[in-house]
């Protein structure tokens, strides 16, 4: 362990690690191509430095096109330019993935003011209107700033529970600031997105109020991610990325979506590989081994999202391929739906019909998490459903553990362990 400790600490491959984070808001001599659409972004907002009005904007494009980082980096500047001119520009920018609904998107900007400007939110997050949460956010605005954007990055997360999405409504309420604020400076309202047509998902109340500049972001090509690598190559220390390791990463990268973040990732998952090997260089295998890693991860990834009825499900096929003696690598579905049924009761959920069952478990296989076969035992004997997982079944369990509800199923190892025993010795008796 201590030899670990130390080559994590004082050997090791990276010189700074926070240039392969994809979260690093990276400077702008970092960024690479993606001239016009920042050359769109700066003529849009460079009137607010002469205080004159500044249009709405959507970005849109595939994940990991530079469409945060683009809007981030050009603000950044904007905010120093105005403060050598003695005046504030207010970034307010949220995230859309975590409020479920308007009003929470609301309460958040004005959070996000309140943070900037070191004052008191001054509403509470429950309890009050929307509007009155709109009227302290323009008070903020009134008092503090002198020009605003508002950034919702991801706003077609904001679905919320009703029919009709709630990004129609925040979208609506803050279009309406410029005339509803009482503020004398620019404003902008900008949405990010992933979805081309996001527009035509809005309705018409919403539509016609929010008129924005659209600009595209596409896929980067391998050229282009081996650009935003090399630009990054200090990431390392000197000698210890081998040649061919950017242009790999970089071709892994265009044969997905062109998606920069997942090249980034994957190259800083391929040093710490290497690190944790306790090489001082990354080289080409990291790299495949790396990016079999992260087709894992994601179908892991993939797991932790679905409901608890499929988790428990896919819980239940794991921990019989687990506790069977030999571990086979297909499971018969009767004995798993015995475990499925042991492991419902012992986390007091409802317990769902065979059928069922079986559909939550056979539907994951579109997401390459297992496979499953109809298949005879031999002459005369019936045909039964098996079941094959991808993922070795401990990563499987401790993955859907993580889920907390399911989290105290550690502490059940033994009774389940019995009850699979038993019922695939049956299973074998009976067959
Ligand atoms: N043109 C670029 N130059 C340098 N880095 C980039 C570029 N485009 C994207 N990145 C990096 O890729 C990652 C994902 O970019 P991001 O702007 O978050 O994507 P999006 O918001 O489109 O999903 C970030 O770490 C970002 O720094
Ligand atoms: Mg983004």
């Amino acid at each position: 362990m201590r030899e670990r400790l130390q080559t994590e600490s004082s050997g090791g491959v990276f010189a700074n690690k926070d240039l392969v984070r994809s979260d690093t808001i990276i400077d702008e001599d970092r960024i690479v191509g993606r001239d016009e659409q920042l050359g769109r972004v700066v003529d849009n907002l460079k009137p607010v430095l002469h205080e004159e009005g500044i249009p709405d904007m959507l970005l849109s494009g595939p994940s990991g096109t530079g469409k945060s980082l683009i809007i981030h980096a050009v603000c950044k500047q904007i905010v120093e330019l105005c403060e050598s001119q003695g005046k504030t520009f207010g970034v307010l920018s949220i995230n859309c993935e975590g409020p479920k609904t308007a009003d929470r998107a609301v309460y958040r900007l004005v959070k996000c003011a309140a943070d900037d400007l070191g004052v008191d939110p001054g509403v509470p997050q429950t309890g009050v209107s929307t509007d009155q949460k709109l009227e302290r956010l323009y008070e903020l605005m009134r008092e503090y700033y002198d020009g605003v954007i508002f950034i919702l990055d991801e706003i077609d997360m904001l679905e919320g529970p009703y029919q009709e999405a709630e990004y129609n409504s925040l979208i609506y309420q803050l279009s309406r600031a410029r005339g509803l604020a009482d503020f004398d400076g620019p404003i902008s309202l900008t949405a990010i997105t992933n979805y081309a047509d996001f527009m035509k998902d809005l309705n018409s109340r919403a539509q016609s109020s929010y008129n924005p500049d659209d600009i595209f972001f596409d896929d980067y090509d391998a050229t282009q991610l081996r650009s935003i690598l090399m630009h990054r190559r200090d990431a390392f220390k000197p000698g210890s990325l081998a040649d061919d390791v950017i242009p790999l990463v970089a071709a892994f990268g265009s044969q997905t979506h062109g998606d920069a973040r997942k090249a980034i990732d994957l190259l800083r998952w391929a040093g710490e590989l290497a690190e944790r090997r306790g090489s001082d260089t990354v080289t080409e295998p990291a790299v495949r081994e790396a990016q079999e890693k992260y087709t894992e991860n994601r179908k892991l990834r993939h797991i932790s999202g679905i409901s608890t009825q499929k988790k428990l499900s896919i819980y239940a096929v794991a921990a019989t391929a687990y506790y069977t003696k030999g571990n086979p690598e297909w499971i018969p579905a009767g004995p798993a739906f015995k475990t499925y049924q042991f492991i419902a009761d012992a986390m007091d959920a409802d317990r769902y019909s065979r059928e069922t069952f079986v559909n939550h478990v056979t539907e994951q296989s579109t997401y390459g998490v297992l496979d499953f076969e109809r298949r005879g035992k031999g002459r005369g004997r019936g045909v039964h459903m098996y079941f094959s997982l991808s993922e070795s079944p401990e990563t499987i369990m401790s993955t859907i553990r993580e889920d907390s509800r399911f989290t105290d199923l550690a502490k059940e190892d033994a009774p389940i362990r019995a009850v699979v025993r038993e019922h695939m010795k049956r299973f074998h008796n009976d067959n």
